[in-house]
């Protein structure tokens, strides 16, 4: 039962906008497996959108040090100068291109981000090109702020990355914007110069197309995988591209909630219109460990890259070795998006025929209690999602699971 079915219980008519919308596949798997192993089930969740290390000990010494100067007061609406500044350093000196202040804006995690950019901007009807698969946000962001997600399948052949002739075939009077994630939640594949320049020239035809770039990733890519935001490729593109990115990921912290933006004035503006009614400004005190994540040492980033690369490593090559599965080695983030079309049509122990990829991950929880999340939660079938951000001895134990519970299949 999602939430929707909950409200209309208690005798609740939510409002229309959310009317098409549940509660988060994601959310629903990791609560129920949660749950199983509260009842003593010994259950692994491999679910977690999120790097299982700790904020560094820098970060949180700024956070301390931030509440014992009194800064735990509302600050500036979009971002503190000082966060500011420190994001217009790390886009030029990691991205090579150049924000200032008023094209910068700060808010409670990337998605906050992603939430006020799209209400600001899209108006009944206005369609956003996504990509899928797709990090599940994306599409129901863009429907309760009334736009329709134009869905774009980008299949395994095709390094789930979007195609120029699949691009310029969607755009249409209405498309509004396009929405790129590299690398990728959930498939981990990324973009190249090479990959982004046809795309690039197809949005150079189409002035009235923006867009919007989620690099929340981008310090987790391996095997030297050049990480490149389209606006240092094109710089013609800037003044109708958001680059968004965060502290979430790479500094592993989730729950301090800063997202951040570089974008056109005018945009940057009115998304604080938004926030100036959602929440009045993000954190102080997070806003202030933020800069010195951004500001501070950054060569740990390499080892939890490499901690990262060794997990993916045993990950992908234990599920290509399971008959019936199939998995690309991703170019980054901490998911692999492994193909599960070979055990469709089978029958479970229990008697129970697989007919779609959820069957399948259903049948991992029940039999093999292993908590993955289904392709069609990220729009895009027969696929499983597995998150690599957990101990390598859980990961082991919960391969061997996989590959048990497919080995008796019939
Ligand atoms: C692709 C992508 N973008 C954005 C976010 C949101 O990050 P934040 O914690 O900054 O809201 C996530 C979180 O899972 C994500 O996977």
């Amino acid at each position: 039962m999602d939430s929707h079915s909950k409200t209309e219980e208690a005798g609740f008519t939510p409002a229309s906008r959310i009317a098409a919308i549940g509660v988060s596949k994601i959310l629903q798997i990791g609560a129920r497996a949660s749950a199983m192993k509260k009842d003593g089930l010994p259950v692994i969740i491999l679910g977690a959108g999120e790097p299982d290390f700790d904020t560094p000990d820098n970060v949180k010494e700024a956070a301390k040090a931030a509440i014992d100067r009194g800064e735990t007061k509302y600050t500036a609406l979009d971002g503190t100068p000082d966060l500011k500044k420190a994001i217009a350093e790390k886009f030029r000196r990691e991205n090579n291109v150049d924000y200032a202040l008023d094209e910068i804006t700060v808010a409670t995690g990337a998605k906050q981000i992603l939430f006020n950019a799209f209400m600001a901007t899209i108006d009944p009807c206005d369609e956003v090109i996504i990509p899928t698969p797709y990090w599940t946000s994306y599409s129901d962001i863009v429907e309760i702020c009334g736009g329709v997600p134009v869905l774009i399948p980008c299949d395994a052949e095709a390094g789930f990355r979007l195609k120029a002739d699949q691009l310029e075939k969607a755009i249409t009077p209405k498309t509004r914007w396009v929405l790129l994630n590299s690398p990728s939640n959930p498939s981990g594949a990324a973009y190249s110069e090479a990959d982004y320049r046809p795309l690039i020239d197809v949005l150079l035809r189409h002035p009235h197309v923006w867009l919007m770039v989620d690099d929340m990733y981008e310090h987790i890519v391996y095997d030297g995988f050049q990480f490149v935001t389209p606006v240092a490729i094109e710089p013609r593109l800037k003044s109708r591209t958001l680059t968004i990115n965060g502290v979430s990921k790479a500094y592993a912290m989730t729950g301090w909630r800063i997202g951040y933006a570089g974008g056109p004035k005018a945009l940057i503006k009115a998304m604080a219109v938004i926030q100036s009614q959602a929440t009045s400004c993000p954190s102080s005190v997070s806003q202030a460990a933020s800069v010195e994540a951004l500001n501070g040492p950054q060569d740990f980033l390499k080892d939890r890259q490499a901690s990262f690369k060794h997990r993916r490593d045993l990950v992908v090559s234990a599920l290509n070795a399971i008959p019936g599965l199939t998995c690309r080695t991703p170019e980054g983030a901490f998911y692999t998006f492994s193909g599960c079309a070979g055990v469709i049509g089978k029958v479970t122990p229990r008697g129970k025929r697989i007919e779609a990829d959820s069957d399948f991950t259903d049948y991992l929880l029940e039999d093999a209690h292993v908590a993955v999340v289904p392709g069609s939660a990220f729009g895009l079938s027969p696929f499983f999602r597995i998150s690599y951000a957990t101990s390598e001895a859980e990961l082991t134990e919960a391969l061997k699971r996989i590959a048990d519970a497919c080995a008796k299949l019939a």
